[in-house]
């Protein structure tokens, strides 16, 4: 199979899985769920959770153990993104090519999608975790626990970042203040996919940290690319504003290093990512791949 349809493949198999805890019944919170839904299943990538399970397939493959921490990954991610938006902090009126959430339904409901889909994640996982001490499989409990421990400090990153991100807005910052940024608000994420389906998957230590290396560049490399794309992408592919990070004065990789001085870091990291994986060879193909992916991609 190919790298786009294996990708499709996996990107169909988690938005099955999303769709199931979608709540479609009649409540009086009815709204609340259809802006949860509208953003849950507006047409993302699917990167994050295809992170998690990519990385658990390296060791074992009944990857279905490790679907409960992908879907939630996504629910943080969508959260992070409905936020993202809002008029306090970047002010966006489109993602994914259709009105932003507070656009679509209102501020505050926006504001409680976000929380709610934050909530939810930690519901799934608490309850795969409880399942599993439930049928004592005793096996299992300590990577799970590790692996939303690991969750958990990755979203409290994830948030300072973002935090930075918007606080220092039209201000200069230092070069090292942007990788901070960077790593924060977009790295820990990615990472923590990676660590978590390593971990979950019964990974060594040893491999757990050459897997984070991997993850790190990564997430960097996804960032350059979020940058350049902000800058000359098509906004009818990405589905969001291009040019918005210029108009808010953002520092950017684009910004600091020039277009061409971002393209060059953005393919030094990639080769830098694929070389900390090398020694998986074939298995890790889908990884190398993911890693090429994030440079090549238009959306
Ligand atoms: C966009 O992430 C926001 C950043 C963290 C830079 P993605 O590009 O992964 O978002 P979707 O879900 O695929 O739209
Ligand atoms: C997205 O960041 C939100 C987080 C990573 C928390 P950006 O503002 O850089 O991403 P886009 O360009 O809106 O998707
Ligand atoms: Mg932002
Ligand atoms: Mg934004």
């Amino acid at each position: 199979m190919n790298f786009i349809d294996e990708l499709k493949k996996y990107q169909e198999i988690i938005n099955i899985e999303l769709e199931k805890y979608l709540r479609k019944q009649e409540c009086p919170e009815k709204i609340l769920n259809e802006s949860i839904q509208y953003s849950l299943m507006a047409g993302g990538k699917r990167l994050r959770p295809i992170l998690v399970i990519a990385t658990y397939k390296l060791f074992k493959e009944d990857y279905e153990q490790c679907m409960p921490f992908a879907v939630a990954i996504e629910m943080i991610h969508n959260f992070s993104l409905i936020h993202d938006d809002l008029p306090e902090v970047d002010n966006d009126d489109f993602r994914h090519g259709k009105p932003t959430n507070h656009k679509k339904f209102n501020h505050f409901t926006a504001l409680l999608a976000g929380d709610a889909l934050l909530n939810q994640a930690y519901i799934v996982i608490s309850e795969k975790i409880l399942y599993l001490i439930e049928n004592q499989y005793n096996d299992s409990i300590k990577a799970n626990v590790k692996a939303f421990n690991e969750f958990t400090r990755a979203i409290d990153r994830m948030i300072a970042g973002e935090y930075l991100d918007t606080q220092l807005e039209g201000k200069k910052i230092s070069e090292e203040m942007l990788k901070y940024i960077h790593k924060n608000k977009t790295g820990e994420l990615l990472k923590l996919c990676v660590r978590m389906g390593a971990i979950l998957g019964g990974a060594t230590e040893n491999d757990i940290e050459r897997l984070s290396k991997y993850a790190e560049k990564i997430g960097l490399a996804f960032q350059i690319k979020d940058d350049i794309l902000s800058e000359e992408g098509d906004s009818e592919i990405t589905g969001k504003p291009v040019g918005n990070d210029k108009e808010h004065g953002k520092t950017t990789y684009v910004s600091y290093y020039g277009l061409e001085g971002a393209k060059r870091e953005l393919n030094k990291t990639v080769d830098e990512a694929i070389n900390e994986i090398e020694t998986y060879g074939e298995k890790a193909e889908f990884l190398k791949q993911i890693a090429m992916y994030i440079k090549d991609r238009n959306k």
